[in-house]
């Protein structure tokens, strides 16, 4: 059992999530009930980009920051002096973003006299699952979002070990170059995941398995090979059946995961199997996800699309096993754009 310094207090965590391309405050009490999560997403600035543009990411975080927060505070129906400690978002990330909101958490620790959190991120996203259900361990944690795609062995509460992690690109980052060289906006995964279900015949791509052990993946190699089915078509003049091409590539994308997820699941004694990050949205890996658990009798946990993707609230309940443990921050911490998952675990078991 974790030693618990919080002898019944109501604790009130305010969470601000400044990794990527969404400005999040969240006010989540007792580590599981939101009491507000406001998000404020920049996709419309970065679309026309095709992609996230770190300074202007930053200078967007600048200007909505101040206004998220007090929203958060309103909806949450507190006052500020009713705070318990204050977490934000230590890495990894973009630096620039990350900056942004540690210096607003620093800024009202310092002024509230509350102890700082810096939470990782990809905590974050496993422990979204604990807003929604108690979690049991043994557990294996599959992250699938635009920056990251691990595979995360959690032993007990707080306790993490990167499995398996991506190569190259990220699961959902090879999703949208894919979209985008079929024309489809951006982010693009939602759209191929969309055409890919409207397809009447598949066109087979290979699978990236690695070696034999590994849990690692790669996802540049059938990436390229969709860019590649496209090029051709285009230099014959040829019509591409993107449908088709959104298949073949979601397949093969799919099998992976669910095939290493539920490998680790069985040799980790999984109690849980966890999948998070945004590309959790997608249809096809939650339907042969779900199929493959149901098999295998291991039950499958899939947080709320609102908490699969970037939120503040996922960082409060990261933050919460810190807190339980009277594990903070100092304040003259620093962004970590690199953070390691494994040295963010919790000290005390
Ligand atoms: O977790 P998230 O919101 O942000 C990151 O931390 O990256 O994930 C965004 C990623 C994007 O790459 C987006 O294309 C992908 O998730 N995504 C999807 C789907 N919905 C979002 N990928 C495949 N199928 C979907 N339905
Ligand atoms: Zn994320």
């Amino acid at each position: 059992m974790a030693t618990d310094i919080t002898n019944g207090e109501r604790c009130l965590i305010l969470a601000v999530e400044t990794s990527c391309d969404e400005t999040s405050v969240a006010v989540v009490e007792n580590g599981t009930n939101i009491l507000s999560n406001i998000v404020s997403s920049q996709i419309e600035t970065h679309r026309r980009f095709g992609g996230v543009v770190p300074e202007i990411a930053s200078r967007k975080h600048v200007e909505t920051m101040t206004r998220i927060m007090e929203e958060a505070v309103r909806e949450a129906g507190v006052e500020l002096r009713d705070l318990t400690a204050v977490a934000v978002t230590q890495g990894p990330g973009l630096v620039g973003s990350l900056l942004v909101g540690i210096v607003a958490a620093k800024a009202l620790a310092f002024a509230l006299e509350l102890p700082l959190i810096g939470v990782h991120h990809i905590a974050g996203h496993i422990y979204a699952n604990a807003l929604v259900q108690e979690l049991r361990y043994p557990l294996v944690a599959l992250v699938a979002s635009g920056g990251h795609t691990e595979l995360v062995h959690v032993e007990s509460e707080g306790r993490f070990r990167l499995i398996g992690r991506t190569r190259d690109d990220a699961v959902g980052e090879a999703y949208d170059k894919v979209a985008r060289a079929m024309g489809l906006p951006y982010p693009g995964g939602p759209y191929v995941d969309k055409l890919a279900q409207e397809a009447d015949e598949e066109i087979e791509l290979p699978r990236a398995w690695l070696e034999q052990e590994s849990y690692d993946f790669s996802f540049s190699g059938i990436k390229s090979a969709v860019l590649a089915v496209v090029n051709q078509a285009k230099m014959k003049g040829d019509v591409v059946n993107k449908a088709g091409l959104a298949l073949g590539f979601q397949n093969s994308a799919v099998d992976v995961l669910v095939t290493k997820a539920l490998r680790a699941a069985k040799e980790f004694g999984a109690e849980q199997l966890l999948l998070c990050g945004g590309v959790a949205a997608n249809k096809g890996l939650r339907a042969k996800l779900s199929e493959a658990c149901d098999e295998t009798g291991i039950p499958l946990a899939v947080p709320p699309l609102s908490l699969c993707t970037d939120n503040a609230a996922m960082i409060a309940a990261a933050a919460y096993l810190k807190w339980k443990r009277g594990e903070f921050t100092p304040l003259d911490m620093k962004a970590e754009p690199l953070f390691s998952l494994e040295e963010w675990s919790v000290m005390r078991a």
